[in-house]
């Protein structure tokens, strides 16, 4: 390579632009034009996609076909079956500003279509070769116009339209130049036809690359096509979000905290049918998920939005990618909501127990938090806290054109059901080939409980049996086998290596990650202790001292009074020791030291004016943490079925704060399927 420094070329004095050269004002051609709002509408493949599939669906297309060669670059051809162009107006629909589908600005504003500005065929022809060949309804045979001649002639196909696009980018270069891989173009026009699938799932969807045929979706429920579009895993680890206020509809699917991933790639918004990126919505979402999602861990969703037409403009982006809501406030705070309400649902709520018939009821606790019910998950209004739940309403079966975006989701099948919530099949073969391996673990504590002596023989360090004073509200002694079908986690019967619960429920088996589990109950307690007025603190009987740092010790002068709301008393003794005298009361048994450095440290990060509510659930997870019951503390049966009581009644039991769950279910199918029994 030739790094020798060449002079450098002298800026050519009348470049377009330059002031010196002074060019009259003038008219661009047409096609100029085209071209430069090609630019906009027309990136890449994907995009040529996404508008000719807009297309297809405006058409009433139920089965489109997208075929590809080269990612797309060579060759991208959309067919669909829908109502056709009748050949006289072929011509027009490749001209700029030409479209059937609105004539005035009321139109406009009531827009229900996916297309409306009248220039993507124009753009796209503008920038590569287009044909399309149509048959209108009632038409005797196709006709096929050559974009590029204006060309019209006969042509063979049945009703619907078929737009090839060759060679994108052949007249602009410097445009082709920017286009990546092959592979990664193939890869966004999936993405774009993965958009459509996801909100269309009446629609018929299939993609050929190079004559190969890469994915295909037929029509199907909504939950089904989204297990076939994104992936398996990706109902069982999800919740179903129904939240109607007025005209305003909020429903889809929502990932648990634990299917969060790294990156936020499986985020899908939809504005009236529209896929969208918007930032309030993104925003109303993660907020949603601050108690149970710390961190960058990027949730999962497919969330579509209903609104009357009026109250959302979609002409601000030339791709109608972004949308601006009249009453975004609203919106905020209704998405929030409704998400926040799918996420309440303790996972115990969706368990097939719920739905038998003679399930328990217990009462309302009257302190407006979700309670086990009984009544299954899908069969009860979404109650949200402080308002009054709406009766349940199905959603209307997908009825085009009048349901257009009413978000097509016809079956509301229970399927959150013991194939959800139990492990999969492969994990728990996992399990076995572990087990297999290094010894199968032993179960401890099955049939009695430890007596005190023998739970004093754990020695310091592990909690102290009023560690679990936050979870005494079990009933006293084992439960009888009889009764244990009623409870939607079961009866305790053993603990292994100190760190899961097992216990028996009318499914099978469930196994609880005990500290995840206590951390949960821990935390919820104290939220809704600080939302009430202030953590209530215990005054210890000798204060504990311990050597801080001069940032601790900082720390702690400024946040005193924060301090106080979290039911902490900690005060500087000397210049380098800082003494605790009070501790929540919630928190009894964790390591006082321990809980207040790390209060500490969470506090040092913000300064006093910023006490937001979202670093408040941090410094509770911190502090739930630190008071949770450790592992490898021995519990005994009625410690834990005091547990698995408590994680019934709080709410998100099912994951702990990390995002991590904290139960699962193990099936009398799975274990079969472990044992090969039954085939
Ligand atoms: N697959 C199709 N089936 C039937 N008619 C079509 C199809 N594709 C395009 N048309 C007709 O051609 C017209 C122009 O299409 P084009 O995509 O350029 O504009 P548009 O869809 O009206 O608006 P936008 O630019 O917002 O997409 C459409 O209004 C429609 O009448
Ligand atoms: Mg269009």
């Amino acid at each position: 390579m030739d790094d020798t420094l060449a002079p450098a070329a002298p800026l050519a004095p009348s470049a377009p632009g330059s002031l010196s050269d002074r060019r009259a004002i003038r008219e661009l051609p047409d096609e100029l034009i085209s071209q430069i709002a090609a630019g906009e509408v027309v990136e890449r493949p994907s995009s040529v996609v996404r508008e000719l599939v807009d297309n297809a669906l405006d058409a009433g297309g139920t089965q489109i076909q997208l075929k590809l060669i080269a990612g797309g670059i060579r060759s991208l051809i959309v067919e669909d079956d829908g109502h056709g162009i009748p050949d006289g107006e072929l011509p027009l629909a490749i001209k700029r500003h030409a479209t059937s589908k609105i004539g005035s600005l009321d139109d406009l504003e009531a827009v229900a279509t996916m297309g409306f500005r009248g220039e993507a065929l124009a753009a796209v022809s503008s920038v590569a070769e287009l044909a399309i060949v149509s048959r209108h309804t009632g038409a005797s045979h196709a006709w096929r116009l050559d974009a590029r001649s204006g060309e019209l002639s006969p042509a063979a196909r049945a009703r619907g339209t078929s737009v090839e696009v060759r060679e994108l980018f052949f007249n602009t270069p410097a445009r082709r130049k920017f286009l990546k891989s092959e592979g990664t173009e193939l890869a966004h026009c999936l993405e774009a036809l993965r958009r459509h699938a996801l909100a269309r799932p009446d629609v018929g969807f299939a993609v050929w690359h190079e004559g190969k045929l890469v994915d295909q979706w037929r029509a199907a429920p909504l939950p089904q096509r989204i297990s076939e579009v994104l992936n398996e895993d990706f109902i069982a680890q999800s919740r179903e979000v129904f939240h109607e206020v007025g005209p305003l509809r909020v429903h889809g699917r929502v990932g648990l905290p634990e299917a969060a991933r790294s990156r936020a790639d499986m985020q899908y918004v939809y504005v009236n049918g529209r896929y969208v990126r918007d930032k309030l919505i993104a925003h109303a979402i993660r907020s949603a998920f601050d108690d149970v999602l710390h961190g960058h861990r990027q949730p999962t969703y497919v969330l579509f939005i209903d609104v009357q037409p009026e109250l959302v403009d979609v002409n601000v982006h030339p791709t109608k990618i972004e949308v601006r809501f009249r009453d975004g406030r609203e919106i905020h705070q209704q998405v929030r909501r409704a998400v926040v309400a799918a996420l309440a649902l303790s996972r115990s709520d969706e368990s097939p127990q719920a739905a038998a018939p003679d399930a328990p009821t217990a009462a309302p606790t009257g302190n407006g938090r979700e309670r086990w019910t009984g009544t299954p998950a899908w069969e009860r209004p979404m109650a949200v806290a402080g308002e009054p739940a709406a009766p349940y309403q199905p959603p209307a079966p997908y009825d085009a054109p009048s349901a257009r975006f009413a978000g097509p989701e016809g079956w509301r099948a229970p399927i959150p059901t013991r194939a959800q919530t139990a492990l999969a099949l492969e994990q728990a073969e996992a399990l076995y080939a572990s087990a297999s391996q290094g010894g199968l673990p032993t179960a401890t504590g099955a049939g009695s409980g430890l007596d005190a002596g023998a739970r004093s023989a754990y020695g310091p360090g592990t909690a102290s049996p009023s560690a679990l004073a936050a979870f005494g509200t079990a009933p006293a002694g084992p439960l009888p086998a009889s009764q244990a079908g009623e409870w939607p986690l079961g009866r305790a019967i053993a603990q292994i290596q100190g760190v899961y619960v097992l216990a028996e429920n009318a499914q099978g088996l469930v196994i609880v990650d005990m500290h995840a589990a206590h951390e949960r109950v821990v935390y919820e307690r104290l939220k809704t202790a600080l939302g009430e007025t202030r953590i209530e603190s215990q005054p210890l009987l000798i204060p504990v001292t311990f050597a801080a740092t001069p940032a601790e010790i900082a720390t702690a002068e400024a946040q005193a009074e924060t301090l106080q709301r979290l039911g902490l008393d900690i005060a500087p003794l000397s210049a380098k020791v800082l003494a605790v005298r009070e501790r929540p009361a919630l928190l009894a048994g964790g390591d006082v030291v321990d809980l207040a450095r790390g209060v500490l440290a969470e506090l040092a990060q913000f300064d006093a004016s910023h006490a937001i509510e979202r670093a408040q659930h941090e410094i509770l997870a911190t502090m739930a943490c630190h008071g949770a019951v450790r592992a490898n503390r021995q519990l005994t049966l009625d410690e834990m079925n005091a547990l698995l009581r408590d994680m019934e009644r709080t709410e998100r039991a099912d994951q702990c704060n990390h995002g991590r769950p904290t139960w699962r279910q193990l099936t009398l199918r799975d274990l079969d399927a472990l044992f090969l029994r039954g085939r």
